[in-house]
């Protein structure tokens, strides 16, 4: 196979950050994808449907002229959301889901929830409107270890949601372990996960390759070999229980080469190309479209993308830096070969 078309994408979990580094990376998704859930841990987080409107409008003006990117605004949860706002957001035309941050979690979310008690009420608000519950899915606190949080999520906060709150649609966001697929297996529709092309394509050991490597931390971080090989036979499965999620998180290079450097890998330039080339080295494009351009809407009960993108066998450099307002970024696999590239777009 040289060539092959498919559905053209959405990213089902992208952070594009605001002016001046939105105009920056924008036009990447937009270029790739029709549509991208747009996560809201803005600094101040975009907490009310208000907030997610004039976000989106700052979204839509920084689009190159003729794109037809389509940004899905979501909220973010705090201690103190209102079942009203959530009532109102789930009525919005543009607002997809809301965003749990366990407090503390990653990049801006000291003021999401400290207690998952403290949305109780919220939660049942959103499971009458089937108004989905998007996770960070990472238990907090000193005392657990860093490549333990997400199981420990699991059995001391999302098992429980799922009990209490049986018909609310979850997305178990970037998932990285064995026991999250093991989870999400075990469970109906109502539960799917985002898994991103980082997770899918490098192991805890990339952060420690001959010395610290900055640009392969984020959050979750990536887990031993036995997690990712579990997250690509997911992928690759065609399950509906899975779909592509970026988690494209930019931050400039200063802060990421850093002595406390910033947790966040940037994806969206090829994002696709990515996550080709990791169906490629799994051997197995079967489930390519299902995973990238059909799950994805099914979860959301959204239409299916009506134009299509190709895919062609080519060897490509991604480049080393890209512009970041006034500063640099640096991608994912800067510097390394891919073997698909994005040839058309409809
Ligand atoms: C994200 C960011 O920088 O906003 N960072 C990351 O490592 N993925 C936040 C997040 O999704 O955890
Ligand atoms: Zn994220």
């Amino acid at each position: 196979m040289e060539r092959f078309s498919i559905i053209k994408p959405d990213d089902w979990h992208l952070h594009l950050r605001d002016s001046p580094y939105l105009e920056s990376v924008v036009a990447d998704s937009a270029r790739q994808f029709s549509r991208a859930i747009v996560m809201p841990n803005l600094n101040p987080p975009v907490r009310s449907c208000d907030d997610a409107a004039a976000y989106r409008e700052r979204i839509l003006s920084s689009l190159p002229p003729d794109s037809r990117f389509q940004p899905l605004m979501t909220i973010y949860l705090t201690d103190n959301t209102s079942r009203e706002e959530i009532a109102k957001a789930s009525a919005s035309e543009f607002i997809f889901g809301a965003k749990l941050y366990p407090a503390g979690v990653t990049t801006n979310s000291d003021a999401g929830v400290t207690d998952i008690a403290n949305i109780y009420t919220v939660l049942e608000t959103m499971q009458t409107h089937s108004f989905p519950l998007l996770v960070h899915g990472e238990a907090t606190g000193q005392s657990v270890d860093i490549f333990d949080r997400e199981k420990r999520f699991i059995d001391t906060t999302l098992s429980a949601v799922r009990t209490d709150f049986p018909q609310l649609p979850i997305v178990f966001e970037h998932i990285t372990t064995r026991d999250a697929v093991d989870y999400v297996e075990s469970q109906d529709d109502k539960i799917a996960a985002t898994i991103t092309p980082h997770h899918l394509l490098i192991n805890r050991n990339a952060m420690f390759a001959g010395g610290i490597r900055p640009h392969h931390y984020c959050l979750p971080v990536a887990k031993r070999e036995e997690h990712r090989l579990a997250l690509v036979k997911a992928a690759t499965s065609g399950s509906k229980h899975y779909f592509a999620g970026t988690d494209s998180a930019p931050h400039a290079r200063h802060t990421k080469e850093s002595a406390c450097g910033c947790a966040g890998i940037y994806s969206a330039y090829c994002a696709i190309e990515l996550y080709a080339e990791a169906f490629e080295i799994a051997g197995n494009f079967t489930h390519f479209e299902a995973f990238m351009s059909l799950n994805g809407p099914a979860f959301y009960k959204l239409p299916v993308n009506s134009t299509e993108l190709s895919l062609e066998r080519v060897e490509w450099t991604v480049p080393d830096t890209l512009a970041f307002a006034n500063e640099d970024l640096v991608p994912f696999k800067a510097g390394e070969l891919l073997q698909w590239k994005v040839v058309e777009h409809g």
